[in-house]
């Protein structure tokens, strides 16, 4: 073995492919991929959305697939019964397409109205974020969480102003409200013409295409008119004219107002495309799509507590981001959702668990094609594998060819509701301990212990729905039973000093809002807002986060 760029390179070589050069294909692969999520708040469109992205991409080939496919791989994945009982996808699945030579993987988070840390933690595995926001609501609460988590990693976002074809906000409101609730900058590349009964198309800012509306009809050519510019005539003749100066009008205020266009900015996340349209009537979708394929980055090197992991490194590298417990309850198995970092991924090598300290094998890992899983054989930068999983992955667990890396980016987020848990069967209260251990470890909650009276322990989530996952796993997979009782909490942060003393001193005199997390953080809990602020004011020496990586103060 030798060292070089900081990473050690064995001997053995990987195949050439097709005759090419072992490095170009490598490379080839590595900038087909692009791994995507879209977030949005519920009814947004987001499904929609994914219909018309896998039907542009023939994963799927009838619209109404990845609806139906919602119910359908509950019955079949089954994995819980609560998620059958509501119909509801939980989990966050991954589909791969191809469009335009590029191989996209979309990652799905959870459809169903409630939140989960999963959400959050799904976004550690994208290199990039689709945003979904509907003109009628605008900026809604979830949306507005989701986009944080990307903005804290510096994410790339594209967004997609759906439903043009309702009477909704102006699209100038809705810009200042993204800008404003969002702390985004943005820069609009498409803009309506009209909106609603009146809405007539968008026109391409830059490209000076008009693309022309036609409510529940597939797009026939001359509906894409290219332009000499807004003056062109006959832009009057395609829109009518006060839709025509109206244009003229809201373009003049958009160059005025928001600075061209970089992608370097885009990169950066620093500002967001935005685009318009209607996912129902497929209007304005392939415009999204192709924008996506030719802006957003290919995998991107990742942060590791010892080094940056670049993708094109020869080693193979990636984390567990997610695991998904009992797919099949007769077999009481699991997959942990891989994400690669760098390397090839090869099926059946022996890998190092750097966690357990161990190597284990990869058999008969899977890739995520639409709704179907398939066997695959070798996997690059970007993708996103299943494994299975007998219980020896935790979330955030590396696997190398033997570095010693631990990557950032998969912490645990700032609960927002809290619940004490006791156990409800004394007779099951080995049961009971064994539950909250492993499925805390699993990351289906947060367990917190009281400061000073480690029996009082204390339930963190993002969302409701993990308490009732939470319970209904403790029954069906540990035969234990536990019960809730509400705690006067609602904002809880990660803290810490430079001064150790400090910290100690800080945690004494608020022993009743300290928690300790299952690593040993403390965590400062409160039950408002204000009072979680003026903790932070009277506190100066003391630092707060939002996160339990604590990389980024809380404002
Ligand atoms: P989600 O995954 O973000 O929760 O949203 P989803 O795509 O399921 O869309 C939510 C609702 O909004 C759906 O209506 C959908 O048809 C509608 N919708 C999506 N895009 C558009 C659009 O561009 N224009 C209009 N007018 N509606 C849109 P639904 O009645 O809840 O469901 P369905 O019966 O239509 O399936």
């Amino acid at each position: 073995m030798k060292e070089q760029d900081g990473r050690m390179e064995t001997e053995e070589s990987m195949t050439a492919e097709n005759g090419r050069p072992e490095e170009t294909y490598a490379e080839e692969e590595i900038r087909r991929r692009l791994t995507f999520a879209i977030i949005s708040h519920p009814d947004a469109g987001k499904t929609t959305i994914t219909e018309k992205l896998l039907l542009f991409g023939g994963a799927i080939h009838i619209a109404g697939a990845v609806k139906s496919g919602k119910n359908s791989r509950a019955a079949v994945s089954d994995f819980m019964k609560m998620e059958q009982e509501r119909g509801i996808s939980i989990s966050t699945s991954v589909m791969g397409f191809s469009y335009k030579g590029r191989k996209i993987n979309l990652l799905d988070t959870p459809g169903h109205g409630d939140f989960s840390e999963d959400t959050y933690r799904g976004l550690s595995a994208v290199d990039s974020a689709l945003m979904v926001i509907d003109s009628v609501k605008g900026v809604e609460e979830r949306t507005k969480k989701l986009c944080a988590v990307c903005r804290m990693r510096s994410t790339p976002v594209l967004t997609f102003v759906n439903k043009f074809d309702r009477e909704g906000k102006e699209p100038i409101e809705l810009l200042d409200e993204i800008e404003r609730e969002l702390a985004m900058h943005i820069c609009p590349v498409t803009w309506p013409v009209g909106q609603g009964r009146s809405f007539k198309g968008v026109y391409h800012l830059t490209e000076n295409r008009l693309l022309l509306f036609q409510a529940g009809q597939n797009r026939r050519p001359e509906d894409v008119q290219a332009l000499s510019g807004l003056d062109d005539p006959r832009l009057v003749q395609l829109v009518g004219a006060s839709a025509a100066a109206r244009l003229q009008e809201d373009a003049e205020m958009i160059r005025a107002v928001y600075p061209a266009f970089s992608e370097e900015d885009y990169l950066n996340g620093s500002v967001t495309p935005v685009f318009f349209g209607s996912a129902l009537n497929n209007f304005g979708v392939a415009e999204l799509l192709d924008e996506l394929v030719r802006l957003a980055p290919p995998p991107l090197p990742k942060p590791a507590d010892e080094r940056l992991v670049r993708p094109e490194e020869r080693k193979f590298s990636g984390f567990v981001f997610k695991i998904h417990a009992n797919m099949n309850p007769r077999h009481r198995d699991r997959i942990a959702f891989l994400r690669i970092v760098s390397g090839r991924f090869l099926r059946n090598k022996m890998y190092y668990h750097v966690r357990a300290d161990k190597a284990v094998r990869a058999a008969n890992p899977t890739a995520f094609l639409s709704q179907e899983r398939e066997i695959i054989d070798e996997a690059w930068p970007g993708d996103i594998v299943g494994l299975h999983d007998t219980g020896m992955f935790k979330i955030g667990d590396t696997l190398t060819e033997g570095e010693c890396i631990h990557f950032k980016g998969i912490p645990s987020f700032a609960p927002q509701i809290f619940r004490l848990v006791m156990n409800a069967d004394p007779a099951k209260e080995k049961q009971f301990h064994k539950g909250l251990d492993q499925l805390a470890e699993e990351g289906v909650v947060q367990v917190f212990t009281k400061f000073r009276q480690p029996n009082v322990r204390v339930l963190g989530v993002v969302g409701q729905l993990q308490l009732e996952v939470f319970q209904s796993r403790l029954e069906n997979e540990y035969g234990a039973a536990c019960k809730y009782e509400p705690v006067d909490l609602s904002v809880a942060q990660w803290i810490s000093s430079k001064s150790r003393e400090k910290l100690q001193a800080f945690a004494e005199a608020n022993a009743r809002r300290i928690f300790v997390d299952v690593k040993g953080n403390y965590v400062f809990a409160s039950d408002s807002e204000w009072a979680m602020n003026r903790a932070r004011e009277k506190n100066p020496d003391i630092d707060f986060f939002e996160t339990s990586e604590m990389q980024k103060r809380a404002p």
